[in-house]
């Protein structure tokens, strides 16, 4: 197997379809489970294309939203969203947050730490900008478990000698390494909990149209031959769950969520 290319977030509206769906799914349940009062003030640390921003702009009555990422691409679309006009998107670092002290009541990273080449940093960072009190909290794929919702996409790219591209810090999304890392960050009543949630297509052209657009396979679903492009899609086939009457496809994902307070 070649060395794959990193993972890309290019395409705002390509990650709404592939994960940014998904992302909202847990979203929900987290919000529920973390509890914050009306009237915060919210940073949303990689928020990508605005998916769980959203949800706190609709369900949280923020005081504000700050939400940084570094892909120009995705915060396109994040400004594009009536529903996070009152949020402010800024390009950046969640290693090097461009915050003062102190400054927010609750610090957010979902479906992020595992992207970060240093997720202690990450998280020492949330804790520097939210008050004594404040949150600090995250949710991210159990990749080791078989949580992520692509898991039988990247199995089946693998078997056909493809190599999948992975995040840098993929070990950060494990529950024993997410309560490591907000120990060391001096975080205080700490909670996890586990999240599963489900995500209905329309067939399977629905799926394999959603996947084209994925940041990591993408490019190279679209570099594979016929012959193995019509494996693929039959190998898919054969283990996605069963179709129903309509057609429909359900899959489930996992993820492991994680709250502290500074
Ligand atoms: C899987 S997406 C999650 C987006 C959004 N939070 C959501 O729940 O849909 C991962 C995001 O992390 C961002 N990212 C990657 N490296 C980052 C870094 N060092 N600091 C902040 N965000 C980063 C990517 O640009 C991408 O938008």
């Amino acid at each position: 197997m070649t060395t794959p290319p990193p993972i890309q977030f290019t395409n705002g509206a390509a990650y709404e379809r592939y994960m940014g769906l998904w992302s909202q799914q847990v979203g929900q349940a987290f919000i529920d489970w973390l509890g914050a009062p009306a009237g915060g003030r919210w940073l949303d640390v990689g928020c990508g294309n605005g998916a769980f921003t959203e949800l706190v702009a609709q369900r949280c009555q923020p005081q504000g939203i700050v939400g940084i990422d570094p892909s120009p691409e995705q915060l396109a679309f994040a400004r594009a969203r009536a529903s996070t006009a009152q949020a402010e998107y800024v390009q950046g670092d969640a290693m090097a947050l461009p915050h003062g002290v102190a400054q927010f009541d609750v610090a957010v990273m979902p479906l992020v730490i595992f992207f970060l080449t240093d997720p202690a940093l990450g998280v020492a960072e949330m804790a520097r900008v939210v008050r004594p009190g404040g949150l600090v909290a995250a949710y991210s794929w159990d990749m080791a478990g078989g949580g992520f919702p692509y898991a039988l996409l990247q199995e089946e790219v693998s078997a056909l000698g493809v190599a999948v591209p992975t995040p840098p810090s993929p070990q950060a999304s494990d529950t024993d390494m997410l309560l490591a890392l907000w120990a060391q960050a001096g975080l205080r009543d700490i909670a996890t909990r586990d999240i599963t949630v489900q995500r209905t297509y329309a067939s399977f052209d629905d799926y394999w149209a959603t996947v084209q657009g994925a940041p990591s396979m993408g490019a190279r679903l679209a570099a594979l031959s016929p012959e193995q492009t019509a494996t693929l899609k039959a190998r898919l086939q054969a283990r996605l769950p069963a179709a129903n009457a309509q057609g429909q496809i359900t899959c489930s994902a996992r993820a492991h969520a994680i709250l502290g307070k500074v």
